[in-house]
């Protein structure tokens, strides 16, 4: 084993699950050489929900944010996360479409895609896959993690080996609901390891309050990386705190070699400058929240449910609509 890479979501998926997405480019610009500096993997710095909100929120142009990122902080791999066919938004798109996409998201500045498909249906990732080595850059292939009766560890890892004969430079397990347990975690990560000879990444929200001993589980059974927010926008529907892993695994052989005292500094600019501005927008699934053991919604999708809810004065049906989520989810089969 060699030291863990660490990837550094706050950019991207921490705000889209602790405020619906709507963190704004000048409130990441102030603190863009702080997290060049720290040597992570990566840093996840658009894709998601970050495109719509751009334009549907926030008044940006998200190719601009992602070409004032690139430029802020040259030295580390940004990473997107591309919906497959279906690029940024809601639905499938010509091939064509997603082929240009894919080039100009290179273009302004994408290194690492994080491509996944929410039914892990292989055909949807074959155009983007494709688009993406055609780029040069590093295609990460996602596996979006379940549980049901119908999906088991050897779909999975069957899946990994379908994506790796596309020609993913890795393989992501996607726990977007928090519903990978830290034992799953280790038997599912040998399995893929078994099928293909890739390296894994671990992305796993902590709604549920299991990801933290979920990524050292994974890490145990040999993922080699790990997708983290710095603490102060950690935990609830985002991710485990990177301070805390990067001392969990510091003096052993999993040991990152990030910089604590940086990481702290960085820490107190999203607690005490940026997320106090967000607050209307603060999901309140703080903590743990075992209702999404059942209820299986995304970290990502929490906060801007919760808030489509009160847009609706509908927040008061927020535990129905848990409980329906799971009921749908049958009805529809698992998928
Ligand atoms: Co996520």
């Amino acid at each position: 084993m060699s030291k863990i890479l660490i990837t550094e979501n706050v950019l991207r998926d921490a705000h889209q699950s602790l405020h619906a997405t709507r963190m704004l480019t000048a409130d990441m610009l102030p603190i863009a050489a702080k997290l060049n500096a720290v040597g992570f993997w990566s840093v996840e710095s658009w894709g998601g929900a970050t495109f719509d909100s751009c334009i549907r929120f926030l008044n940006e142009d998200p190719w601009e944010r992602i070409r004032q990122l690139k430029k802020a902080i040259p030295n580390t791999p940004h990473q997107m996360l591309l919906r497959g066919q279906s690029i940024l938004g809601y639905r499938h798109y010509a091939d064509d479409v997603v082929e240009k996409c894919v080039e100009r998201m290179a273009i302004n500045g994408v290194d690492v895609f994080r491509v996944f498909d929410a039914l892990n249906d292989p055909r949807n990732f074959m155009v983007p896959m494709r688009a993406v080595k055609k780029s040069g850059k590093h295609a990460q292939a996602a596996i979006s993690y379940t549980v049901s009766p119908v999906h088991t560890i050897e779909s999975y890892a069957k899946l990994a080996k379908s994506l790796a004969d596309m020609g993913a430079d890795s393989i992501c397990i996607k726990d977007m609901a928090s519903l990978l347990s830290p034992y799953t975690a280790y038997d599912l990560v040998k399995a893929i390891k078994k099928a293909v000879d890739l390296p894994v990444h671990v992305h796993s929200h902590s709604t549920t309050g299991m990801s933290v001993a979920t990524l050292v589980k994974a890490v145990e059974a040999g993922a080699e990386m790990i997708d983290t927010s710095i603490s102060s926008m950690s935990m609830g529907p985002s991710h485990s705190p990177t301070e805390s892993l990067v001392e969990i695994f510091k003096g052993t052989e999993y040991d990152t070699g990030l910089d604590m005292n940086l990481l702290l500094e960085i820490a107190a600019y999203f607690r005490d400058v940026v997320r106090p501005k967000y607050e209307q927008f603060e999901s309140s699934f703080s903590g743990a929240d075992t209702r999404i053991l059942k209820a299986a919604i995304p970290g990502g999708m929490l906060s801007n449910l919760e808030s489509q809810l009160r847009q609706q004065k509908a927040f008061d049906k927020l535990d129905e609509v848990l409980k329906e989520n799971a009921r749908v989810c049958k009805d529809f089969g698992y998928p």
